[in-house]
């Protein structure tokens, strides 16, 4: 199957062409693009919902059109190349979402192809089942596999058993881990998104200058809380004359290893309880190489590791069109609608 994959739930226009391969069970990115506004978020600190939803309406047909052509398929000749549409209906910002859901609904009734409305969550998941390209296969995921999402917007712990059963095992009560690093960011004026800007500052930090909390760790069950480490951040700024190099480096690396050391250590309990062959990562977060080389070093031999490439980590259409194939659930045109406060069943 030729899945044209539409992606616009938050700040990132995205579309995308996957050729899928049941035999290897993984799909081929035919071609990918994608139209960010972080740029105009960065100039007022984070994200204006109106204003991202603004963009992705500038952005959409460009994307697609440029999607199409890359891959050698002409706007007029679309309809015989492509099988099926998958859109992202949430969650996510309602302007944005709408924008590529109605695109996709239009293009599904002129080309008279069937729609697949796609979970945001499972996208991120499903980042892991595309491959780059057909000369370098690689194997996917073994099943049961423990998937953590740790996006701007979700941090969340997801047993699957197979493709079709998934059970949500625990997230977070109120910061997502992204946007704990994101509220960190600016505490420290930092450019957003401050997840990208503490890496880099927390390269050059002392493990041994601050040492912050590691919320509900130790607490039964999978759920996570990142709200309190931002206060804990927002004190020992209100403790500085200035905000110091040194001491945006030390605090950085605290952050981010307290958010990390949660992660790490529920997924790994979450592996081990449910006998996972596989730990797969996904969402914005998962493309810090600090914390992939966590799971690395923590993970057991037999466990097999997964995290996508990172401008697959961030959102992107190819995962759409990816979780789209397995979760193949295709409506009329007038049953999708954008669903911002959708989430796991
Ligand atoms: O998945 P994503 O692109 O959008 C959402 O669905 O939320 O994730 C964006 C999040 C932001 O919070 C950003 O700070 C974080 O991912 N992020 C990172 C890195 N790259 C992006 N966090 C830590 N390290 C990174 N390298
Ligand atoms: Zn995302």
């Amino acid at each position: 199957m030729i899945i044209l994959g539409i992606e616009t739930s938050c700040d990132e226009t995205a579309a995308a062409i996957i050729q899928t391969n049941t035999k290897d069970d993984r799909s081929i990115i035919i071609s990918s693009k994608l139209a960010t506004s972080m740029a105009t978020h960065a100039a007022t600190g984070g994200i204006i919902p109106e204003t991202a939803a603004r963009e992705q309406i500038k952005y959409i047909i460009p994307v697609i059109r440029e999607t199409l052509e890359k891959a050698g398929i002409s706007v007029q000749n679309a309809r015989k190349h492509i099988d099926a549409i998958a859109v992202t209906y949430g969650p996510g910002l309602i302007g944005s979402l709408l924008v590529g859901v109605e695109t996709a609904k239009t293009l599904a009734l002129v080309w008279d192809k069937p729609l697949i409305p796609v979970n945001h969550l499972f996208g991120h998941i499903y980042a892991n089942w595309l491959n780059l390209s057909p000369n370098e296969p690689n194997d996917p995921p073994l099943f049961p596999a423990i998937a953590l999402i740790v996006s701007g917007g979700h941090t969340d712990l997801v047993l699957m058993k197979n493709h079709q059963q998934i059970v949500w095992l625990g997230g977070t009560r109120d910061d997502a881990a992204g946007e704990a690093l994101d509220k960190t960011g600016r505490l420290l004026h930092l450019p957003y998104p401050g997840g990208i800007a503490i890496e880099q500052k927390a390269k050059h930090g002392n493990p041994k200058a601050y040492h912050l909390p590691r919320p509900i760790m130790y607490d039964k069950g999978y759920d996570f809380s990142f709200s309190g480490l931002k206060t804990a951040v927002l004190r020992e700024v209100q403790m500085q004359k200035e905000l110091s190099e040194q001491f945006v480096a030390d605090i950085s690396l605290a952050m981010q290893t307290a958010i990390f050391d949660v992660l790490v250590y529920k997924t790994i309990n979450a592996a081990k309880e449910y006998q996972a062959a596989s730990i797969i990562l996904g969402g914005g977060v998962s493309a810090n190489q600090t914390l992939r080389q966590r799971f690395i070093s923590a993970i057991e031999k037999k466990v097999k590791f997964f995290a996508p490439v990172p401008h697959l980590s961030t959102d992107n259409a190819a995962m759409i069109a990816a979780a789209g194939f397995y979760h193949h659930q295709t409506l009329d045109y007038q049953e999708v609608t954008a669903n911002p406060q959708l989430y796991f069943d």
